[in-house]
């Protein structure tokens, strides 16, 4: 079976949620799903890597999460290239914050582009102002990336 791996970075759980919400869609479609909260490097390259999701949350002023910086610091440092790597991002924010909005997954998209990784579909960004339940929006972006991207196995 393929292995999605899905990357979460957040504050306050939101994007953990939106990310254990999509694990049965990408299950359904064919996928061993790898949910990590704390992710590291060595999580996306260690091992094989079918798919990857991003679901990032922003803080501060335009900031990574904690939990993601890490993983962020050594793709910088470490530059490993990632060509041949598929992925899509689910960026949460708050367009009250104006220019930051969705800063974090903005600038994740970025590094991972530099890095020759080659993001599948648009990059969703979920602003708090307008969706009070992320997944109400990450779980029909979901299924239609996989439906547009041909992205089911099984
Ligand atoms: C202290 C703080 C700073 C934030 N800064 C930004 C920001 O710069 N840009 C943005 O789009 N959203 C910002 N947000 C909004 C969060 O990204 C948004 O509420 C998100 O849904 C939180 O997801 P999480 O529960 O996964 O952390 C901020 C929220 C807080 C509490």
């Amino acid at each position: 079976m393929p292995m999605l791996k899905i990357f979460v970075g957040t504050m306050y759980g939101g994007a953990l949620d939106v990310a254990e919400q999509l694990r049965p869609v990408f299950e359904e479609a064919g996928y061993e799903v790898a949910i990590f909260d704390q992710p590291t490097l060595n999580d996306l390259i260690g091992s094989p890597t079918d798919l990857a999701l991003f679901c990032v949350s922003t803080t501060g002023s335009g900031d990574l999460p904690g939990n993601i910086v890490p993983f962020a610091r050594e793709l910088e440092a470490q530059s490993p290239g990632l060509d041949g790597l598929r992925y899509g991002l689910i960026a949460l924010g708050d367009s009250s914050y104006g220019d930051t909005f969705c800063g974090a997954g903005r600038q994740l998209d970025a590094l991972l582009e530099d890095q020759g990784a080659q993001r599948l579909g648009e990059r969703l960004e979920v602003d708090a102002m307008e969706t009070f339940m992320a997944d109400d929006e990450a779980l029909p972006w979901a299924e239609q990336w996989i439906d547009e991207q041909q992205l089911k196995v099984a």
